[in-house]
């Protein structure tokens, strides 16, 4: 099938878009506003960008309630400061109940029961409850054009400068997957949690200049 977003004419039942770019990492953020009220939502418009410096960033519509900003893109423009938290298998309820605090004066993060952890280069705290965070800095805001106020997207992009990583999910050096059990989003209402995990060495250059379906 072909369809053109800008009729929108799939003629399924869903918008297969979002279902179309999967899996998307789920940046759990923190923020503060320059009142020190915390805010902490979850973006899967979200990802690394770059390592050396790390840049990440996630994208944000407009609020459901004004159509205004999100408090996240609000207060990191106030304050320049961000925390990337891990959205894990264990803590999918709690992120998906600060997902629907829409009030904009409540500390989603007290509010779900979940504990704040002092960062030591930004201000907001991180989620304990994570087992990896990233200390952010503001690097820049891109807004992308939308037809109404909800669909302009403020995308943040922010410097990692401080990471954090539970030392019971670092096995033989390296970080396991299948210990994090980070979870994804997929389209609609579906998610996935990652269990296994393969390896691929790089191709050699013999097999890159042979294709693999050319020695069948
Ligand atoms: C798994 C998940 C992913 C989400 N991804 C996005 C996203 O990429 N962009 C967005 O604007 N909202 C996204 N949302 C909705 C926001 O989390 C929600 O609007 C939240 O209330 C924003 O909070 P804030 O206004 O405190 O920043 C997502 C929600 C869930 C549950």
């Amino acid at each position: 099938m072909f369809y053109e977003t800008a009729r929108n004419d799939h003629g399924l039942p869903f918008n297969p878009l979002k279902a179309c770019v999967v899996p998307r990492p789920i940046g759990w953020i923190t923020s503060m506003n320059a009142k020190g009220r915390i805010n902490l939502a979850p973006f899967s418009f979200f990802n690394m960008l770059s390592y050396n410096p790390a840049f990440v960033m996630f994208s944000a519509g407009g609020h459901a309630v004004d159509e205004e900003k999100k408090d996240s893109v609000a207060f990191i423009e106030e304050t320049g400061e961000f925390v990337y938290n891990m959205a894990t298998w264990d803590t999918r309820r709690a992120m998906s109940e600060t997902s629907l605090i829409i009030d904009r004066e409540t500390d989603e993060l007290a509010a779900v029961g979940l504990t704040p952890a002092p960062c030591r280069l930004v201000k907001p705290p991180r989620v304990l409850e994570s087992p990896v965070n990233y200390e952010c800095k503001l690097h820049q805001i891109v807004i992308l054009p939308g037809k109404t106020k909800h669909d302009i997207h403020h995308v943040v992009i922010g410097e990692v400068v401080g990471v954090h990583i539970r030392d019971s999910v670092i096995v033989n050096g390296k970080v396991d997957a299948t210990v994090l059990k980070p979870i994804a989003r997929l389209g609609y209402k579906d998610y996935v949690v990652v269990e296994t995990v393969f390896e691929m060495e790089k191709a050699t250059p013999e097999e890159r200049i042979k294709p693999a379906h050319a020695a069948e």
